[in-house]
């Protein structure tokens, strides 16, 4: 973690600082002495950790939509960030067959106007675009996806990453691959559980409402396996990421997966089982329905590029990633979130250090 000293005093846009992974990420770059511009839509969650922790105080925080191209080039004109990370997004499977076009809209030509302001931009050396292990075309392999595989997606959010993906790889080619420009390179991760989510039809977010409404949470695919992963460890990865591409542009300026190791890969019964054990309350039920929407089953990153190429491999042990993520919700609501947090990133960087040796 000695790399990411490289943040201090820096201009970091974040897009998405106002949604769960992008917050946590607000808080860790101000821990690391970054000066951060958010650009988002309104927090969703009152509970969430945008919100909670009072993170936007300590930032620029502009709400803008990422869908207008104008109002995002004068924000990049007006900032000038040296680093970039893309977050922003329509996150979630299911609303993406409720909301397709919109979905393709914010997913893949949001991505192209963060690129366009990027191009525009000439203070920026950085830019990490985050996608998802979704992008790739899913072939129900037993083994993990390389990120030379091709992209695909059968819902209307995998295949907007998976554009997305494509776009960027474009604009590299097109605009950014001569020497003293921006290097761009793109993040896939897996499915993320960490304190302070409150999206719909997420697996601990259903955990904690189900619990609380003194119910037992019905469980839509218990044996899908998902490559689950604690919010902290992508994180951790798209800044290593953001620092190597400061270090080595040519070397770096490509597509990373970022997810757990295979052996880490559990089912959704497994996790939610461990869940409601720390818990120490609750029950679930099996609702399995034939009819459902689409839904890939299996789905694997393959990890070896992160690990040899840029030094990054995940930390948590699965109990550590379980027991993290129950306890955020156990003291939410009466401890300071801010504190909470930094806490929590202060125990993900001891591990680190002791794991990973640096
Ligand atoms: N959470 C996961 O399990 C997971 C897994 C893989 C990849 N990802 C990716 O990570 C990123 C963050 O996901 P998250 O789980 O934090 O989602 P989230 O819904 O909590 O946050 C999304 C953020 O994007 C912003 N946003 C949405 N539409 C926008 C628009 N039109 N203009 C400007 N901002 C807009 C929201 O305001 C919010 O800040 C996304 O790109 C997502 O696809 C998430």
């Amino acid at each position: 973690m000695s790399e990411f000293s490289i943040f201090k005093g820096k201009k970091v846009l974040l897009t998405g600082h106002t949604g769960f992974k992008g917050s946590w990420l607000a808080i860790w770059l101000e821990m690391l002495g970054a000066e951060v511009i958010g650009l988002a839509l309104d927090p969703l969650d009152e509970d969430g950790v945008f919100t909670r922790s009072g993170i936007g105080q300590r930032i620029t925080d502009y709400r803008c939509d990422i869908r207008d191209l104008e109002k995002v080039r004068r924000i990049f004109s007006d900032e000038k960030p040296e680093i970039v990370l893309h977050l922003a997004a329509q996150p979630l499977v299911l609303e993406s067959y409720a909301q397709p076009v919109d979905t393709f809209a914010v997913n893949v030509m949001g991505t192209a106007h963060i690129l366009e302001a990027i191009r525009h931009t000439s203070s920026v050396r950085a830019g990490v675009m985050v996608t998802t292990d979704k992008c790739y075309e899913n072939k129900e392999w037993v083994f993990g996806y390389r990120e030379s595989d091709p992209m695909g997606g059968h819902d209307p959010y995998s295949a907007s990453k998976g554009a997305a993906e494509i776009v960027i790889s474009s604009y590299r080619r097109s605009f950014f691959s001569t020497p003293g420009q921006a290097a761009i390179a793109s993040a896939r991760s897996g499915n993320v559980i960490g304190g302070g989510d409150w999206a719909a039809n997420r697996l601990v977010p259903d955990v904690i409402r189900a619990e609380k409404a003194g119910q037992a949470l019905e469980v839509r695919r218990p044996d899908s396996t998902r490559p689950w992963q604690h919010v902290l460890e992508p994180l951790s990865g798209y800044l290593l990421l953001a620092a190597k591409l400061l270090e080595a542009p040519d070397r770096y300026a490509s597509a990373w997966n970022f997810g757990p190791l295979p052996t880490q890969v559990y089912s959704v019964r497994q996790v939610v089982e461990a869940f409601l054990q720390h818990l120490g309350k609750g029950e679930w039920r099996d609702v399995s329905d034939p009819d459902q929407p689409h839904e890939a089953g299996l789905l694997m990153l393959e990890i070896s590029k992160a690990i040899h190429e840029l030094g990054w491999k995940p930390v948590l042990q699965f109990q550590e990633m379980i027991r993290l993520t129950a306890d955020w919700y156990a003291r939410y609501t009466k401890d300071d979130v801010l504190g909470l947090c930094r806490e929590q990133i202060n125990q993900y960087r001891e591990l680190w250090r002791s794991r990973n040796g640096n």
